[in-house]
Order: C-alpha cells, then structure tokens, then sequence
C-alpha cells in the first residue's frame, strides 16, 4: 500500500515534467543575463551566492527550475494576482514586471552557470537529517528525497528537480514550512512537495535542512 503511494507519488511528479516539456522553449543568453541581475545582487548576491541564510542561493541552480519561479513568482506578486495563484515574494514586488520572456530566460540562464557555495551541517543534526533525506518515511508512504533530488542534492536540471544541496538552512526550512501549511501553492496539480511537507515535523524539517546546508 505504501510501496503503491510512493511510486504514485513519483509517477505523478514525472507526469508533470512531460507536461511542462511541451512548452516551446525561448533559449537563454547567460552572458546577456548578466547585467539584467544588476538589482537581485543585492539580496541574492552579485554571482547568485546570496550571503544571508533567508535570500535563496541561485548560482548554480537548475535553468528549467529558475525559469519556472521566475513565472510564478512574477504571477504571483502582479498587481492583478488572485490569492493562491504563483509564489508570491513580497520582497521581489515589481521587480519582474518589466522585464520580458527572454530577460527572464537570459537571467535564468545566467544563474545557472555560477556555481553553488555549500555550506556546514549542524553535527547534532546529521543522523536524523540524513536518514529522512536517503530513507523518507516509508511507512508513512513519504518518499526519499534522493529520488527527485538525488543523493547529493544536485537535483535533476531536466526534470526541473531542483537543486538543494548546499542551500542555506533557513531558507529550505522556511519553503518546507511554507508547503506544509500551504504558504507556497506552486508544486503544480500533483502537490509533490506539498504531500512530502505534510510528513513532515518540525523536527524533521530542522534535522533535514541543516543536513541539506552541508550536502554536495
Ligand atoms: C529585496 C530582496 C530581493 C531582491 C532584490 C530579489 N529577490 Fe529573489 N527572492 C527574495 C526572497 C526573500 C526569496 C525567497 C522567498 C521565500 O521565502 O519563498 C526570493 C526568491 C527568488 C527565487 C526562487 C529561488 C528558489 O530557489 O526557489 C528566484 C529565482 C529569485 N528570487 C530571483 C530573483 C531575481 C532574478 C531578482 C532580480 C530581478 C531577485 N530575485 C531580486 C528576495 C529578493
Ligand atoms: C517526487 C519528487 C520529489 C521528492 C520525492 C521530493 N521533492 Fe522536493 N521538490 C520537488 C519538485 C518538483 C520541487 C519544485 C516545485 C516547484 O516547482 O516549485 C521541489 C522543491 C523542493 C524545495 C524548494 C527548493 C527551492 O529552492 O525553493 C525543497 C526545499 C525541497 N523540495 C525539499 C525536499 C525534501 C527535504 C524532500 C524529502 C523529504 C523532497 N524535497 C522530496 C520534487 C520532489
């Protein structure tokens, strides 16, 4: 039965990714992306590696993935935004209304380029962090999160998986806190992280996010 729930869980996550394969694709410019990040340094650093542990590291960070928040971020902080609908990032109002398909696949594409910065484990953490990210909780039907994430955390760029290992501790903690309690809507139809998060407690979501900070 929970055996059936997890590969239901993996077979929806790669239906999704069939679906959002059949959009066309406009081809970023990583070097045109550049002087378009101007703005974002500020918070998420000047190369994507963002200093404080509440502004997500973008450097090396999936394109397929990047674009994606880009779209549901820009829907869901415009003035027309219905509640619910993309990631709203009140510190980011406005900062994409502007800005057209191929800046924000140029910005995308220059993020993806940088590489990641990883950072330390909490060593009181690491054994209960560990186990919940390459073991889940099986008997609770929750999956591992190597199995979109990959065992390092390098994510799956194709899939649109994105990438975790490395990734500063307070902001992953916030995004599975966010997804528990419905905060961040934007895992698609399929509510992927959304069901991973409900399994989670808050002791599960500090052990594994500090053990994700020291992951590569
Ligand atoms: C004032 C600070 C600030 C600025 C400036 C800013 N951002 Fe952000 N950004 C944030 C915060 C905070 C989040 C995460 C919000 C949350 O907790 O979900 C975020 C999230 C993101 C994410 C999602 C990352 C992920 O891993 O899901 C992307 C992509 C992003 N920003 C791109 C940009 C780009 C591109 C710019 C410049 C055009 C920019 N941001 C400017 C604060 C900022
Ligand atoms: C079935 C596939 C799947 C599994 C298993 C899975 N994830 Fe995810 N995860 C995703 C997808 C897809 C997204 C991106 C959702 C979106 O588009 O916003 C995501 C997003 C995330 C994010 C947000 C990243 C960011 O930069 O904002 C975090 C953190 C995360 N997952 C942690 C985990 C943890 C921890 C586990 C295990 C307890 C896990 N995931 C298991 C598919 C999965």
């Amino acid at each position: 039965m929970n055996k059936v729930l997890v590969s239901l869980l993996l077979t929806l996550g790669m239906s999704a990714v069939a679906q959002a394969a059949g959009n066309t694709a406009i081809v970023g410019d990583a070097e045109a992306g550049k002087a378009k990040t101007a703005v974002c340094g500020a918070c998420h650093g000047a190369d994507g590696n963002s200093p404080a542990p509440n502004f997500p590291k973008l450097a090396g960070q999936g394109e397929r993935y990047l674009l994606k928040q880009l779209h549901d971020i820009k829907a869901g902080t415009a003035p027309t935004a219905e509640a619910g609908t993309g990631r709203k990032v009140l510190e980011m109002t406005g900062m994409l209304d502007n800005l057209s398909e191929q800046d924000l696949a140029d910005i995308a594409a220059y993020f993806s380029h940088q590489g990641m910065s990883v950072g330390a484990a909490d060593p009181a953490l690491v054994e209960r962090g560990q186990a919940l990210f390459r073991g889940g909780k099986i008997e609770e039907g929750m999956p591992a999160c190597t199995g979109c994430h990959s065992p390092d955390g390098a994510g799956n760029a194709a899939a649109g998986f994105p990438k975790i290992g490395g990734q500063h501790s307070t902001y992953v903690a916030k995004q599975l806190t966010d997804f528990r309690e419905g905060n961040r809507t934007n895992d698609g139809d399929t509510m992927i992280m959304r069901a991973i998060a409900a399994k989670l407690s808050n002791k599960d979501i500090a052990a594994v996010s500090s053990y994700i900070q020291g992951l590569h």
